[in-house]
């Protein structure tokens, strides 16, 4: 802290970071955005000459070393998560880290590890939890409108939306495809909705059947297609302990009708519902309706700032965290065994 204020630093300052975790960091008073690391010499450029950022260093070691920051923001690719999040805590900082969480469930687990040994906050930035449908949703399914939620059907599928840059589609930085980038997003919202069950056991398969191909064109421009060494479409079947299950497919190409398809469908004993913006369906008075939500009346907020400003919270107030690191365990065991599965062809159980 200095004169009062919460110091940030963040490790990697690219697209995520400079759009709207830097603009939800500055939009809060008792906060200041002290350093960056980045080893691109124009993003460090930038941060100094556009943004007036003080510290800029190529290697994270360096800005880790600038005892007064409180919180590091890591907005690096997936397979920096875990390297940074550890140096991070050991460096006695709070930790908000851009999801995945990270790359498998070995590295997860060491974080929360080293979290709890350096007794500092640690959570993935799922910003879509902080949506008003996720949060409108969640409070309908935490008063029992659904029941018990036992089955979900889980889409993160774009038609030709597929990103360009290596920190998705180059396996040594990204982690893996489609599901890393998108599926964990609305795995990680699906999995909060059913009540954060234990996984039992999953199932899957990925595909990259389209991405290699000069003929696809996507809506972003090029990609490398020699380098391109990610799935593009991958698909799991996942059991939990209690008798709930869940389909999770994802995709950065898929021939199919819609543009894109980012949506969940809960099944549940006393209702059921298509998020973000789907009626309730339910049996009143001996008759299935179906229920119009109104959440166009519900204020809106800018996800990721909403994040940012509970992550700090927590911080300052010692709470925990509402995106705990023990849920983003088994979202990215989840992810992890789909890989394996597909790999070995058999189903991984826990
Ligand atoms: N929540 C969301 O909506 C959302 C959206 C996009 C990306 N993301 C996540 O944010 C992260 C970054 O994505 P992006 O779109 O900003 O990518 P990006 O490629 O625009 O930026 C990544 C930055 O990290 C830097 N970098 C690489 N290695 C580094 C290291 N060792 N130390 C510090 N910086 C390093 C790169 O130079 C680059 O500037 C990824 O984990 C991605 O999954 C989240």
């Amino acid at each position: 802290m200095k004169n009062g204020k919460y110091l940030i630093g963040f490790i990697g300052f690219g697209g995520i970071a400079r759009g709207p975790h830097y603009s939800g960091w500055k939009k809060l008073p008792d906060v200041e955005v002290f350093g960056i690391s980045d080893p691109s010499e124009a993003v460090r450029k930038f941060a100094k000459d556009e943004l007036g950022i003080k510290y800029v260093f190529e290697n994270y070691e360096d800005l880790l070393k600038i005892e007064e920051i409180d919180i590091i923001d890591i907005c690096a690719p997936n397979a920096i998560h875990f390297p940074a999040t550890i140096a991070s805590l050991k460096a006695g900082k709070h930790v908000l880290c851009e999801k995945p969480l990270a790359i498998s469930k070995k590295e997860v687990e060491g974080m929360i590890k080293e979290a709890k040994k350096a007794k500092k906050k640690l959570m993935a930035a799922q910003h879509m939890r902080f949506m008003k449908e996720s949060v409108a949703l969640k409070r309908l399914i935490d008063n029992g409108e659904l029941g018990e939620i036992y089955f979900a059907v889980a889409y993160a599928l774009r038609r030709r939306h597929l990103p360009t840059s290596p920190t998705f589609i180059d396996k040594s930085l990204s982690g893996g495809g489609p599901m890393f980038d998108i599926g964990v997003h609305i795995l990680d919202l699906t999995y909060w909705f059913m009540g954060c069950p234990k996984v039992h056991s999953v199932k899957g398969i990925t595909f990259t059947k389209l991405a290699k191909r000069k003929d696809i064109k996507g809506l972003w421009g090029e990609w490398d297609r020699e380098k391109y060494n990610v799935e593009d479409f991958a698909s799991g079947f996942v059991r939990f302990y209690d008798d709930k299950a869940l389909n999770l497919t994802c995709s950065f190409l898929a021939n199919m009708e819609k543009i894109d398809d980012f949506s969940t469908t809960l099944f549940g004993t006393e209702g059921g519902i298509k998020w973000p913006n789907g009626k309730l369906a339910k049996e009143k008075n001996g008759i299935l309706q179906d229920i119009e939500l109104k959440l166009d009346v519900l204020p809106n907020v800018a996800p990721h700032h909403e994040e940012i400003r509970v992550f700090l919270e927590c911080v300052k107030e010692d709470k925990e965290v509402p995106v705990k690191p023990e849920e983003s365990l088994e979202v990215i065991k989840i992810l992890e065994a789909i890989y394996i599965s597909s790999e070995t062809g058999k189903e991984v159980i826990f």
